[in-house]
């Protein structure tokens, strides 16, 4: 393995994936951001080639299982294999329950899971090759606590839990950590479009009063993904200002 170890970050184009590449960059890593946004995608390599950022990016639709694979056996051969995975990329479909569509409940399993899942099988070859991984899944406060209106998307945040810590037992003797973050109302382009009533509903009954940023989040991600935080594993760590505190 070289010195500099090599970071992929699916969803990494824009909001949360974007800070998360700065702060694995900022901390080290050569970051692969992937992701389908192709105009996000350019921005942020013009960004990084000004900045001499040592940031890469590919395009990629992570629910097309083959060709997810394919790109991270390439990027591992590339780059010594990979040491850090971050399952990032995910979207919703809210509505609530009683009339959501079997498309959108599927989509967005398909999306925040099943891909989270085969992009770890994808990576997880080669971090058993060098003995040596940090795996990090963004999940969400909805997966922990339920919210009204994203049963679907709870389900499949729950679903990154459970399955994390699932691999993470599979995993840990080959020095390969598995953990979740939780992020709770995070500033972003996914919660922009929420209704002013929404987010101010969300804000009362968060005790800081006030939503995280996309670098809160990244700073909890970059934490886990350290080389030092290799005796944490199979954990959930809330990014949330207090909202699923007991
Ligand atoms: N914003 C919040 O309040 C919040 C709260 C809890 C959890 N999260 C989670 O954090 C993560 C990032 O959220 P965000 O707010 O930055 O959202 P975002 O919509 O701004 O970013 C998500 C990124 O994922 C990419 N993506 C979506 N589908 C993809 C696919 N099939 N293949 C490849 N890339 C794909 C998008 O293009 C986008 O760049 C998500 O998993 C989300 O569920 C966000």
């Amino acid at each position: 393995m070289s010195n500099k170890r090599f970071a992929i970050v699916t969803g990494g184009a824009r909001g949360i994936g974007r800070s998360i590449v700065y702060a694995l960059e900022a901390q080290g890593c050569k970051v692969c951001a992937i992701d389908v946004n192709d105009a996000m995608l350019e921005e942020l390599s013009d960004i990084a080639a000004a900045e001499g950022k040592d940031i890469t990016t590919e395009k990629l639709d992570i629910t097309d299982s083959d060709a997810m694979t394919q790109c991270f056996n390439r990027l591992a051969d590339e780059n010594d294999g990979i040491s850090v995975l971050i399952n990032n990329a995910g979207i919703t479909r809210d509505g609530m329950s009683m009339t959501m569509s079997d498309d959108d409940f599927d989509l967005v399993i398909r999306v925040n899971l099943k891909a989270a899942f085969a992009a770890i099988r994808a990576a997880a070859r080669s971090m058993m090759r060098n003995r040596y991984g940090r795996i990090v899944n963004i999940a969400s406060t909805s997966g922990v606590i339920g919210n009204a209106g994203q049963a679907n998307y709870a389900a499949s945040k729950a679903g990154l839990i459970g399955m994390s810590k699932s691999i993470a037992r599979e995993l840990a003797k080959r020095n390969i950590t598995v953990n979740c973050i939780a992020p709770g109302f995070i500033q972003s382009d996914m919660t922009d479009v929420l209704p002013e009533k929404v987010k101010e509903y969300f804000k009362g009954m968060i005790p800081m009063a006030k939503g995280g940023t996309p670098d809160d989040v990244a700073n909890a991600v970059a934490f886990l993904a350290k080389e030092e935080s290799g005796y944490i594993t199979g954990q959930v760590l809330c990014v949330d200002g207090g909202l699923t505190m007991c």
